[in-house]
């Protein structure tokens, strides 16, 4: 594999999955302590109560990305950290990440930093969370306050993370916070995530006239038919609208597809909370495109589903999440990006593998993790070599973390995470990265710190 010199190397978490500290430097609680109590929504009833114990073993954190080589690191800001009740902006938790963000910096990693990674603070879940259109408005408040604090020192921003799993995994099929099954409201929040996300892109460029590169990340996956059926073909559209064009085509030519608006409209009765100058606000110009990327999806015809598919049965060898895994589809999804979409510079601000692992004699000898990620970034190196224009690439993640509904059940770290000792320990897979990374350099003449 070979990447440009400018090409960059990162590895990314999110707050709720990592922090921990959740009742410390003011923190109120979001969206997803509310639902880790609910019996029966998270494996065990596992929380972010501890999580990696991050806030307060940061430092030690930094280190670890230091001794892996990576440019930069993608982390997000706990929205109720900041704003702990509606209006009451909180110093003490911004502080956290000035302090992150400069311990980053002293290293020469840059910090790449997501506005939006889930955890909506419950005052504004009480109040109707993003189903209601202040959410707008109160979203604004927050970035604008990151925006004041932070700028100088961040490297890149990102508005939100994945609004097709904050917003159809938690508002319609219930299985990630706040826990809804209601397409309605889905639709209403997705909506005003994406707003949201348009309207701060802005901010950030006219208010503050930064220069800062701004994005928005989104999950894709490419999906295909079982069969050549009419109705597979059917099937596998309507799943692409679902997961992929009714967030695509919003962000890059600010509309919604009309086949799902139609399809939707069994549950969406009126489409009127969609505002003039939103489609404008919401494909605004971005610098970047972020693409979160794990699994290609294969699906069947069926009848008795809501939106008429279902996932159709795989013979593809699988991740320990059960995923598909598909380096060739998602160069497909990339070239279609490129022929339908948007010529804006493509990060993959996430990619990485769960697996079972088990700590022999101090190590973790994650074979398939690793192999999971030479095949993708292999990937990435051809698509480049076909001009596809992939900039960065971040590994997720940085360490074995809160795996949302499936607890810590689920491994995605190249760090194992012990979560009795809160012991790191480098997986095979982090020594592999940080090589990758180190020949990267040296092949380009650039200074390279990094592991052994
Ligand atoms: C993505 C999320 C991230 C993590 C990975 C495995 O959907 O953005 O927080 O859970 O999946």
């Amino acid at each position: 594999m070979k990447f440009d010199k400018q090409f960059t190397f990162g590895t990314a978490t999110s707050s709720y999955q990592i922090e921990g500290a959740a009742a410390e430097g003011g923190r109120t609680p979001s969206i997803w302590d509310m639902f880790c109590d609910i019996p029966g929504r998270v494996y065990k009833q596992h929380n972010g109560d501890v999580a990696c114990d991050h806030y307060h073993r940061f430092e030690e954190d930094v280190q670890h990305i230091k001794r892996l080589g990576v440019d930069t690191y993608r982390f997000s800001i706990a929205w109720p950290r900041i704003f702990p009740e509606k209006g009451k902006y909180n110093q003490e938790g911004m502080d956290f990440y000035k302090k992150l963000a400069a311990r980053l910096t002293e290293e020469g990693i840059k910090p790449a930093v997501t506005l939006y990674h889930w955890d909506l603070p419950m005052w504004a879940h009480e109040e109707g969370g993003w189903v209601n259109r202040e959410s707008v408005e109160w979203f604004l408040d927050y970035a604008r306050v990151c925006f004041t604090e932070l700028d100088a020192v961040v490297d890149s921003w990102i508005t939100h993370n994945e609004p097709w799993c904050a917003g159809f995994l938690g508002y319609h099929q219930g299985v990630h916070a706040p826990g809804h099954t209601n397409m309605d409201e889905a639709v209403k929040a997705v909506h005003h995530m994406l707003v949201s996300h348009g309207k701060a892109v802005e901010m950030l460029k006219k208010e503050f006239a930064s220069e800062t590169e701004i994005g928005i990340t989104l999950n894709l996956s490419p999906v295909y038919a079982k069969t050549d059926s009419a109705n597979d073909a059917l099937a596998a559209n309507n799943a692409d609208g679902y997961s992929n064009r009714w967030f695509l085509d919003p962000v890059f030519k600010g509309e919604y597809p009309k086949d799902m608006m139609n399809l939707f409209s069994k549950y969406v009765h009126s489409y009127d909370f969609i505002k003039e100058g939103d489609m404008e606000a919401i494909s605004v110009e971005c610098d970047f495109f972020g693409i979160n990327y794990y699994s290609r999806g294969i699906v069947e015809f069926s009848a008795a589903t809501d939106f008429l598919h279902r996932g159709a049965y795989s013979d593809y060898e699988k991740t320990g999440m059960g995923w598909d895994i598909a380096p060739n589809e998602f160069k497909d999804l990339i070239r279609r990006l490129r022929a339908e979409y948007t010529q804006l510079p493509i990060i993959i601000t996430e990619n990485g593998a769960a697996y079972d692992d088990v700590v022999e004699n101090g190590r973790v000898h994650d074979k398939e993790r690793t192999d999971y990620v030479e095949k993708h970034l292999q990937a990435v190196s051809d698509l480049n070599e076909e001009g596809m224009n992939i900039a960065g690439y971040y590994l997720w993640s940085l360490m074995d973390n809160f795996e949302w509904s499936f607890g810590y059940d689920k491994r995605f770290g190249i760090l194992y995470v012990d979560f009795d000792t809160q012991e790191r320990i480098w997986k095979d897979s982090a020594y592999r990265y940080a090589e990758i990374i180190r020949d990267h350099k040296k092949s380009h003449n650039l200074q390279a710190e990094v592991a052994q």
